[in-house]
């Protein structure tokens, strides 16, 4: 297993039952990745819409992923029932409602998601307490859960049944007879399969990356008065759109309001206000939030088609499984995978193996398909046109920039103490210029979303799987100022 985020170890924890023998590597080690950047939505509710669904997957289709979004969150609350405070599982309703006073689109969703197979209804006078967001749909049997004590959950289970975890960089994988996966400096493990679960798969270049596309989102918390919002899963129905539930404080005295959107793709339209935006919309939408404490951000790697990808590796040979395309509802979608390759590693027959079949065609959605791709197309441009500063004088500290040398485009950062330090632009998964992040100061590649460490270079995001390559600012040339 490579990945120790939710999917990898509810694989790990599933496989281990099975009686299989498992050892799971992750570079930075349990959660360390996006999982616990997720707000933990339990959502059979998707966010991509059941009307959509419907019509790039068909009505079976969509009526599956409704009942193994369903079965994820079942899981859950079976495995977390016995643990003391049971993770902060809660069920509660979600609503959803319109961002801007248009209800067709509600009463859209409300016919798909009822033919799904959800249990769904139309309130007119608007949620509870909240009737300033207007009319929505209440769905049944959400849940909330929070992520650290899920994590530690699933990991001392795996613990308890004899899965061995290992924190190393995988460099290659390979599958065939002999599957096995290469360690930095050299080491082979070699199994009888290997599953990447690493958010995006970093082993094969390009089969995948063409049918998924990455967002960065942002999330903002804080105190809430008591009582002012209902204990439930907001989601308006912009794009992008604004997500919202409650969570405990854990020193225990009192709830905290958790609020996400302003997604943007990663390395493409980046600015600093993203989360002053989340919080004005805030204080403007939602009753009893004034102040607060937290901040973070996370990556969301969007399916053309509204659903992951799980299942045997598109690009790759037999006994290699992938799992990815999270389209933010990563906790059920991980979970639901784990389930899923289980079944597929142990040779048994799933019902949902054939939609979420990673190597599936994109017929239904070529519009969604073709877009992302023309615009990945597009991002190569950079490599024709200027730099964003002459000079690496124009930096101040802590903030870095690309220049432009002659026919290198060179990535430059000032420390907090002056120091210089400058990478090759050149993203070392399939060579797009990556652009710096003043939010996140870090490097970000609009391509398929890898990112890099501002300072060091260090991958923090796939699929790039080494760092930028450190290099010597050339000398500047006259053609440099075109
Ligand atoms: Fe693919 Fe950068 S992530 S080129």
């Amino acid at each position: 297993m490579v990945g120790a985020g939710v999917a990898g170890l509810v694989t790990a924890l599933c496989l281990a039952q099975d009686g299989r023998k498992v050892l799971v590597i992750d570079r930075q080690g349990v959660g360390e990745g996006e999982s616990l950047r997720t707000t933990a939505h339990l959502a059979s509710a998707l966010d991509d819409r059941y009307y959509n669904l419907a019509r790039w997957h068909g009505a079976d289709g969509a009526r599956l992923a409704a009942a193994s979004h369903a079965a994820a969150i079942d899981w859950i609350e079976h495995l977390v029932a016995d643990v003391d405070g049971q993770c902060g599982f809660r069920r509660v309703p979600g609503y959803l409602y319109s961002h801007d006073g248009d209800t067709s689109r509600l009463q859209k969703e409300l016919d798909a998601a009822t033919d799904a197979g959800l249990d769904v209804t139309y309130l007119e006078a608007g949620i509870p307490d909240l009737p300033k967001l207007g009319p929505a749909l209440r769905f049944e049997r959400q849940a909330r859960v929070d992520m650290d004590s899920y994590m530690a959950t699933l990991a001392s289970q795996c613990d308890a049944l004899g899965v061995t975890f290992l924190k190393a960089d995988v460099e290659q994988v390979e599958g065939g007879t002999a599957p096995r996966a290469t360690l930095a400096g050299g080491a082979v493990i070699n199994a009888s399969a290997v599953v990447v679960a690493t958010n995006v798969p970093f082993h094969e270049r390009v089969a995948i990356h063409t049918k998924v596309a990455p967002y960065r989102t942002y999330v903002v918390a804080g105190p809430v008065r008591d009582g002012a919002l209902p204990d439930a899963l907001l989601w308006d129905d912009g794009d992008p759109y604004h997500y919202t539930r409650l969570v405990e404080s854990r020193d225990g005295t009192g709830t905290l309001v958790v609020i996400g959107g302003e997604d943007h793709k990663t390395g493409q339209d980046d600015d600093t206000t993203a989360f002053v935006r989340l919080q004005s919309w805030a204080r403007e939408n939602l009753p009893g939030v004034e102040s607060f404490t937290h901040g973070w951000s996370g990556q969301i790697i969007e399916p053309a088609d509204g659903l992951a990808f799980i299942g045997a590796d598109p690009g790759g040979e037999d006994n290699v499984f992938v799992v990815t395309g999270d389209s933010g509802n990563g906790v059920t979608h991980g979970t639901l995978g784990g389930l899923l390759l289980t079944d597929l590693i142990m040779g048994r027959g799933n019902p949902w193996a054939d939609l979420y079949d990673p190597d599936r065609k994109m017929v239904r959605s070529p519009g969604g398909w073709l877009r992302e791709n023309a615009n990945v197309a597009l991002q190569y441009r950079d490599w024709v046109g200027g730099g964003d500063v002459d000079d690496v004088e124009a930096l101040a500290p802590g903030e870095g920039a690309v220049l432009r040398r002659g026919i290198h485009r060179v990535a430059a950062y000032r420390t907090g103490e002056g120091e210089v330090r400058t990478f090759s632009a050149r993203c070392p998964h399939l060579g797009c210029a990556v652009r710096w992040s003043p939010q996140e100061k870090s490097w970000d590649c609009p391509c398929h979303g890898s990112r890099f460490d501002g300072q060091t270079g260090a991958v923090l995001n796939g699929p790039a799987s080494s760092p930028l390559e450190p290099m010597v600012l050339p000398p500047r040339m006259a053609r440099d100022d075109d």
